[in-house]
């Protein structure tokens, strides 16, 4: 029990209730976007699980409407790796809620063999990273005028190997999946601090998180990894115990006005050299706007 516990890692304590709160999960048909979205719904959220692929989103969604009796858990179409596809949720969601509480950008990829999103980006840069920069930019008027509101930007231990490539940040030049995969993690952390300090006094805060290492989908594009993950699985935690940070993040009370932080096992880590450089972070964040062609400032 004792190293299970061990593995099982912090648990969020909060017993906030979410009534008349809506919440925006992505990749939440599945692993801890699902445990998320879950969690949320039991606490009366109105949940809107945002992810590519529809069937196994209302899978995911009746299943915690059953278990819940929440039936407000809605699913809606939003492909990351398509800037189109991000902008027609954007507008379908501010058409249809007022308000937005909480948005947790928590879909992700991990270890693609080199490929591009519909927009020529890098996948683990474009899905991680691009994806949610220009989601959260399309909500952010909406995120402030339903303040109190919180940003969660799912990251990872990961960020540790990133480098910003600004010299070859669609691998064109030299791809290593591994390494994608830490790069866009670090663009997460780096995102979320400016981002944070951008939205200082205006009541939405913004923080990354690890999760930990969870046994869910994201290894299913390594044959290596997914092995390894089945063998250590015991080491693994669950995907229920890796959504519990993101939960904190989205509901604790002590973290009200927390903002621009870094949190494992629901509670502040330490985060790398690099994912503390706020040059890099703010050149980051005029390169992604000219990536996506917007003008954020
Ligand atoms: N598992 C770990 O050990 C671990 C460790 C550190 C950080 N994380 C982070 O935790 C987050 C959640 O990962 P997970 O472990 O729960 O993995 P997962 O089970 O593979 O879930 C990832 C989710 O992202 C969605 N997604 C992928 N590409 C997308 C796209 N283009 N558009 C919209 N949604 C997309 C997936 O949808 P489909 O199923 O439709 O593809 C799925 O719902 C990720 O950001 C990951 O980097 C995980």
């Amino acid at each position: 029990p004792g190293l299970w516990r061990y593995v099982a890692g912090g648990r969020c304590q909060s017993a906030a209730r979410l009534e008349g709160k809506v919440v925006i999960i992505t990749g939440a048909n599945t692993g801890i976007g699902k445990e998320t979205a879950r969690d949320l719904a039991q606490r009366g959220a109105r949940v809107i699980i945002a992810c590519r692929d529809i069937a196994k989103a209302e899978a995911a969604a009746s299943e915690i409407r059953a278990e819940t009796g929440n039936q407000q858990v809605i699913v809606k179409k939003l492909d990351l790796a398509d800037t189109k596809s991000i902008r027609e949720f954007a507008e379908n969601f501010l058409a249809e809620e007022k308000k937005l509480h909480v948005l947790i950008n928590n879909a992700g990829v991990m270890l693609c063999p080199y490929s591009k999103t519909a927009d020529g980006f890098e996948m683990h840069l474009g899905v991680n990273h691009l994806g949610h920069f220009l989601l959260t930019f399309l909500l952010l008027e909406c995120l402030k005028q339903s303040a109190p509101s919180r940003i969660v930007n799912v990251s990872s231990l990961a960020h540790h190997g990133g480098r910003i490539r600004f010299h070859d940040l669609q691998g064109e030049k030299s791809y290593n999946r591994g390494l994608a995969y830490c790069h866009s993690k670090l663009a997460n952390v780096l995102f979320t601090r400016e981002l944070a300090r951008r939205l200082q006094g205006t009541k939405v805060t913004a923080n990354a998180l690890h999760p930990g290492s969870v046994s869910s989908e994201l290894v299913r594009h390594s044959f290596v990894m997914s092995w390894l993950w089945k063998i250590f699985s015991f080491f693994l935690k669950s995907p229920c115990e890796g959504a519990q940070t993101s939960i904190y993040c989205a509901v604790a009370e002590e973290l009200e006005s927390v903002t621009g932080q870094y949190f494992s096992d629901c509670q502040p880590a330490y985060v790398s050299p690099h994912g503390r450089d706020d040059e890099t972070a703010k050149k980051l964040w005029s390169v992604s706007c000219e990536l996506l062609g917007i003008q954020w400032d």
